[in-house]
């Protein structure tokens, strides 16, 4: 399966935000991750819609919008209109699982469930034939900069097992910790599409930690 690396904008210089978003473009960064935090679902409030508005007219990135919010069903369609190219909420949140997964799709954009690290895999196996991605949570969401926390492979290694007997190629999306000795697990394990924000941001050369991010080099 194509590798992905997703850059979590939360670990950028939101003063230059721009720039950082060139420095993305030219490193060769598949993906734009963007973290949208209420204060409710989860203990931190980041940014919303006019932030992912001015994004979308500075870069023709893939938008991965990360929704930690308590009713995301409220406000798919906003962010859908504001540019998102994909729209992940949380299986934990109170909007309604397949309603929700149905108005992402019904945008014209891609639509990923998300799960925190305590939720069992077997909870999404029946939204299996209806999203593009699952996200797993690879830490507990809230904050950048934290470390990964290794029971979470066995439940990579349970959805994407669960991904090949359905027959599907769903991408397996890993948030949270994710760094040059984290990457070749999460690999093994079968995720394809790897979220980083404060490994990324904080390399001497960007390009240099995507592309061991994408081979799962452990250095
Ligand atoms: C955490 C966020 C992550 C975070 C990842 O709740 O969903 O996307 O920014 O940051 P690092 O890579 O620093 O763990
Ligand atoms: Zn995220």
């Amino acid at each position: 399966m194509d590798k992905y690396v997703s850059a979590s904008v939360l670990s950028a210089d939101m003063l230059d935000l721009g720039n950082e978003i060139k420095k993305l473009e030219k490193s060769g960064i598949d993906m734009l991750h963007f973290d949208v935090m209420d204060g409710i679902f989860v203990n931190n409030i980041t940014f919303g819609l006019p932030v992912l508005q001015q994004v979308r007219k500075a870069t023709d990135m893939f938008l991965d919008v990360h929704l930690m919010i308590a009713d995301p069903i409220r406000y798919v369609k906003c962010f859908a209109d504001f540019g998102a190219d994909l729209i992940s909420f949380h299986i934990e949140s109170k909007s309604d699982t397949l309603e929700t997964i149905r108005a992402i799709k019904d945008c014209g954009i891609k639509a990923a469930l998300a799960v925190k690290p305590a939720t069992p895999a077997e909870e999404i196996y029946k939204y299996l034939p209806y999203i593009d991605m699952v996200l797993i949570m690879t830490v507990e969401p809230g904050f950048g900069g934290q470390s990964f926390i290794p029971e979470t492979l066995e439940k990579i290694r349970d959805v994407r097992n669960k991904i090949s007997e359905l027959g599907l190629d769903t991408d397996i999306e890993v948030d949270g910790g994710i760094n040059s000795k984290t990457a070749n697990s999460v690999i093994k394990a079968g995720a394809n599409v790897l979220v980083s924000g404060s490994y990324l941001f904080s390399a001497e050369d960007m390009r240099i930690a995507a592309n061991a991010l994408r081979e799962g080099t452990v250095c």
